[in-house]
């Protein structure tokens, strides 16, 4: 299984990945060296794992916590939170691009 991470400076990234091999898509993408972020440790708080979700049906999977985090900090509902994904068949296909640009 893959998706598609296009990265902080616009470069896009083909990922295959086994599911449950990490957490979250936040310690797979920290893992490949793509990005430093992940400021809270993966518990939905700073925001700076943020992506949009290009395609894929992953928006409707938002945990609590992460709806808590994304309302207070962005306005755009197509936004997860990298730390609360989770490498399962879901994520199959999907395109997502670092954004955190709305966090404040
Ligand atoms: S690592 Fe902080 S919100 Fe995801």
């Amino acid at each position: 299984m893959k998706f598609t991470y296009i990265d902080s400076l616009a470069t896009q990234h083909e990922l295959h990945f086994k599911v449950y091999a990490y957490r979250s898509v936040m310690e797979f993408i920290v893992a490949e060296g793509l990005e430093d972020f992940g400021d809270c440790m993966g518990r939905a708080w700073c925001g700076t794992c943020a992506v949009k979700v290009i395609s894929g049906n992953l928006v409707a999977d938002k945990t609590q916590e992460e709806k808590l985090c994304l309302t207070s900090n962005f306005l755009d509902k197509s936004k997860r939170l990298t730390c609360q994904i989770s490498l399962t068949a879901a994520l199959d296909g999907a395109v997502l691009q670092y954004d955190t640009e709305d966090f404040v």
